[in-house]
């Protein structure tokens, strides 16, 4: 069966992305790509990688132009989501990366974005554990999917193993991520600027205002950490590399846990999963080495000095960090074999 898309945001990164893994997807034909301030223009002006996609135009994002597909895509900046979602209620499967429908607690929403609430759809990242299970059997059949944030997700793939396992102590995570600034979207900001940002190292979003805060505390709370209980310091700093996030994230380790139950922890967590990978002791993750691919490397010191976990994942924040896990959950509520489109591989060097 083919399935008929629309993707809008087509002009942005994520929906770049999104098209990006979709044109090589056997089962999906792109009928539609919308963009706001581009509309009317082709789509290859602003996405000139995508040379099979060359003969679709940009259309105004409306409701009229979103309906009347199989599955929509919404890359759109954060709470313009909510408008489409609602007037999209007889399309099969619509997929948001934006935050819109990520948070289920609407004082969270408020706290860290503001505007309207809207309803939480299931969480894009199968891998996650959840329970005794895994996020993906959340995902069978589902019509709604929220993709994560890029940062977020890194960091719960990074520490679910060990709080749903208990051998650290969420109450104390303290996390600091390397970004590239194609995390922030194409739009023109000053402190995105190539001078700005080329050959520095520049924090934002410290000292606990970060909104994928929230979505870390959501996610391990869901892989069996206590409610109340999830404590996080998080600090992303931009890098100069244009995709990738490396996150470091280290907790206590807790009482009476031995270094093989740690290890084991995140080896039988990942151990029969395809995208996301644990590296032998001793090895480290390059954000080189994911570029393009739909893969998380994880790597794990166990600092017996410190009496902390070290957990060091690289991913693509456009491809695992966002397109990917959404092409990925559309493949599994489809029924559709879960890695179709999606490569394992990155591109080096
Ligand atoms: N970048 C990442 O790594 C990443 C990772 C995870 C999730 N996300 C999420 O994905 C979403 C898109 O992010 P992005 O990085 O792709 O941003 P982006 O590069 O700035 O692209 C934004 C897209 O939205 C369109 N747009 C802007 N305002 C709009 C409006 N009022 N109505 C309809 N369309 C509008 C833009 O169209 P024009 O160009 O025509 O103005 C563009 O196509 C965001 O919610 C973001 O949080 C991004």
């Amino acid at each position: 069966m083919t399935y008929s898309v629309a993707v809008s945001g087509a002009s942005g990164y994520a929906g770049g992305e999104i098209l990006r893994l979709l044109a090589d997807h056997p089962d999906i034909e792109i009928r539609t790509v919308t963009a706001h301030s581009n509309a009317g223009q082709p789509l290859v002006a602003h996405q000139p990688h995508l040379r099979s996609l060359a003969h679709l135009t940009l259309q105004d994002t409306t409701p009229d132009t979103l309906a009347g597909h199989d599955i929509v895509f919404l890359a759109l900046p954060h709470g313009q989501s909510g408008q489409y979602t609602d007037a999209l209620a007889d399309t099969p499967l619509v997929i948001d990366a934006g935050a819109d429908h990520r948070l289920e607690s609407s004082a969270e929403w408020d706290r860290f974005y503001g505007g309207d609430f809207h309803e939480p759809w299931a969480y894009g990242v199968p891998e996650l554990q959840v329970g005794a299970g895994k996020q993906r059997e959340h995902l069978v059949g589902a019509t709604r999917i929220a993709a994560p944030g890029c940062n977020a997700s890194t960091v719960a793939l990074s520490l679910a193993p060990g709080v749903a396992a208990g051998v650290i102590d969420p109450s104390d995570i303290v996390t600091v991520l390397a970004v590239g600034p194609s995390g922030a979207g194409k739009s023109l900001r000053t402190n995105l600027l190539a001078s700005e940002i080329l050959g520095s190292a520049s924090p934002y979003g410290v000292g606990g205002t970060h909104r994928h805060i929230p979505e870390i505390r959501q996610a391990l709370v869901a892989a069996g950490g206590p409610a109340d209980g999830i404590r996080i310091s998080f600090t992303p700093v931009l890098v100069p590399m244009s995709r990738g996030i490396l996150a470091t994230s280290t907790a206590p380790i807790a009482e009476g846990v031995s270094d093989a139950q740690i290890r084991a922890a995140w080896e039988s967590a990942y151990g029969n999963e395809t995208f996301v990978q644990v590296l032998p002791e001793g090895q480290f993750p390059r954000t080189a080495d994911v570029i393009g691919a739909n893969t998380a490397l994880v790597g794990l010191a166990i600092d017996r000095a410190a009496g902390r976990v070290a957990v060091l994942t690289a991913l693509d924040n456009l491809t695992k960090g966002t397109a990917g896990a959404a092409v990925q959950s559309m493949n599994i509520a489809l029924g559709v074999p879960e890695a179709r489109a999606l490569s394992v591989n990155g591109v080096a060097p």
